[in-house]
């Protein structure tokens, strides 16, 4: 794959710009919420896309959205990595080749554009590159085992070459046996599609304007390829309603593992495994069954994770840490070898090394308006059931008793031992 993308730059012509798709309503998705935000294994849905857009360095990037998501999807751009899209009104979402009808006024005249949809979420950018390369345009393809929901190829029974797209909607039964489905896909010469999108009509059973035909016709115009994708069922995946969501997830989800695997990350069970996008683990980490890692996490090398334990943002595992069942660590620093088995929250704390959290300790970080962090001192003990009111700092080698409540303010020095309900230095002097 790596010489596909050296191809493909070497190729690709200079003025290559790129269009996503995003204007359609999610009506089928049926929350109200429009679908590109869905939370996709730590990043919202349309991201990837645009990722996998923005790796390849094009000239310009457009976004097409819908008045209806316009304000919510922008929010969200204008905070993330791809503040630099531009964003275009499409007023109605009257189809695809409305949506790049909208588009056009922001294109050059001449160039090429690659044209994506927003919602297939698993293309990856090689295979958008190695389209990109295509002297004369192309269009993604893939014979799929199940087709219904997405646009069929019809090609020609001589030659083979491109005749049609066929849309679900308007597709008759033998038609709907076609296995080869449009991608959504296409790299199109500009000049050309400014004309093809004018001469759209809506003779279709949606009243609205397909992308297709222009791109049918540019392509045969242009001498352009389809570009057949082999195994390629998952990678063109499209979400339409929240069936497929929970599919593409599936399908991200063993991407995500199968990623950490092969680089040295052992997993006793991927099926009940859950690793967001965006989370380093060090060759020779051990995560057990049942654990969630959200994204943003680092654990260690040789730390180990689970079983039932959840890492949220924030959490740093160093090397030799360990998280056992039933613990919950969010935004919190675990020092080499600091241990943490069994029942635990911890939150907003700096652990240091080789300090031992019994069961069931809670950092009691939130007093109803603001959370609060926790110091825990290299090689602490703190004994099961402990609270620790934040912010609270435990020193080095501090030990406290067995359902110790040790309340904000009253720090525990090194090697000091505290003990109670609130918690007081042990012996007491009293
Ligand atoms: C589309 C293709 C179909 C292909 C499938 C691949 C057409 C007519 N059909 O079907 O051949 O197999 O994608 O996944 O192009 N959009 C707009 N404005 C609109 C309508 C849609 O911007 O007015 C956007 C949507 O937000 C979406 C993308 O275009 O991101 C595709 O639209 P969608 O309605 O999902 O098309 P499909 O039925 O999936
Ligand atoms: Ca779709």
């Amino acid at each position: 794959m790596g010489a596909w993308l050296y191809f493909a730059f070497l190729m690709a012509s200079p003025k290559l710009h790129i269009l996503v798709l995003a204007g359609g309503e999610s009506t089928r998705v049926r929350t109200g919420a429009p679908k590109a935000l869905l939370d996709l294994c730590g990043r919202p849905l349309l991201d990837y896309i645009l990722g996998a857009a923005d790796s390849l360095g094009p000239e310009s990037t457009t976004l097409v959205l819908g008045p209806t998501h316009q304000a919510l999807i922008e929010s969200w751009l204008k905070s993330s990595s791809r503040n630099g899209w531009k964003v275009v009104i499409q007023p109605e979402a009257r189809g695809t080749g409305d949506a790049v009808r909208c588009a056009l006024a922001e294109l050059p005249a001449e160039g090429r554009v690659l044209i994506l949809c927003g919602d297939t979420p698993l293309l990856e950018a090689d295979t958008l590159s190695f389209l990109a390369a295509q002297p004369g345009g192309a269009l993604l393809s893939c014979l799929v085992e199940d087709p219904s929901g997405y646009g069929r190829i019809l090609r020609e029974e001589s030659d083979g070459a491109l005749l049609r797209i066929v849309e679900e909607a308007d597709a008759d039964d033998e038609v709907r046996k076609v296995c080869e489905i449009n991608a959504g896909v296409y790299v199109l010469d500009l000049q050309a599609l400014h004309l093809a999108i004018a001469a759209l009509k809506t003779d279709n059973a949606q009243g609205e304007l397909y992308l297709t035909d222009a791109a049918v016709q540019i392509l045969s115009d242009t001498d352009g390829t389809v570009v057949c994708l082999e195994d390629g069922e998952e990678e063109v995946q499209g979400v339409n309603d929240l069936v497929d969501f929970a599919s593409a997830v599936g399908s991200m989800r063993s991407r995500i593992l199968e990623e950490h695997m092969l680089a040295g990350v052992i997993l006793d069970d991927p099926n009940s495994t859950f690793i967001e996008d965006g989370v380093q683990i060090a060759p020779g980490a051990r995560i057990h069954p049942f654990s969630i890692i959200r994204r943003g996490v680092i654990v260690g090398a040789n730390c180990s994770v689970g079983p039932f334990a959840y890492l949220r943002p924030g959490t740093v595992l160093k090397d030799g840490a360990e998280v056992g069942n039933f613990v919950e660590v969010k935004n919190t620093e675990m020092g080499e070898g600091a241990k943490a088995k069994h029942l635990s929250y911890l939150g907003d704390a700096i652990i240091g090394a080789k300090a031992n959290i019994g069961c069931g300790t809670i950092t009691a970080n939130y007093d109803g308006k603001a959370k609060h962090a926790t110091h825990i001192g290299e090689r602490a003990f703190i004994g099961s059931g402990t609270v620790l009111v934040a912010p609270v700092r435990v020193g080095d080698r501090a030990m406290t008793g067995a359902g110790a409540v040790v309340t904000r303010g009253h720090d525990v020095q090194d090697d000091q031992i505290v003990t109670g309900v609130p918690a007081r230095p042990f012996p007491s002097s009293d």
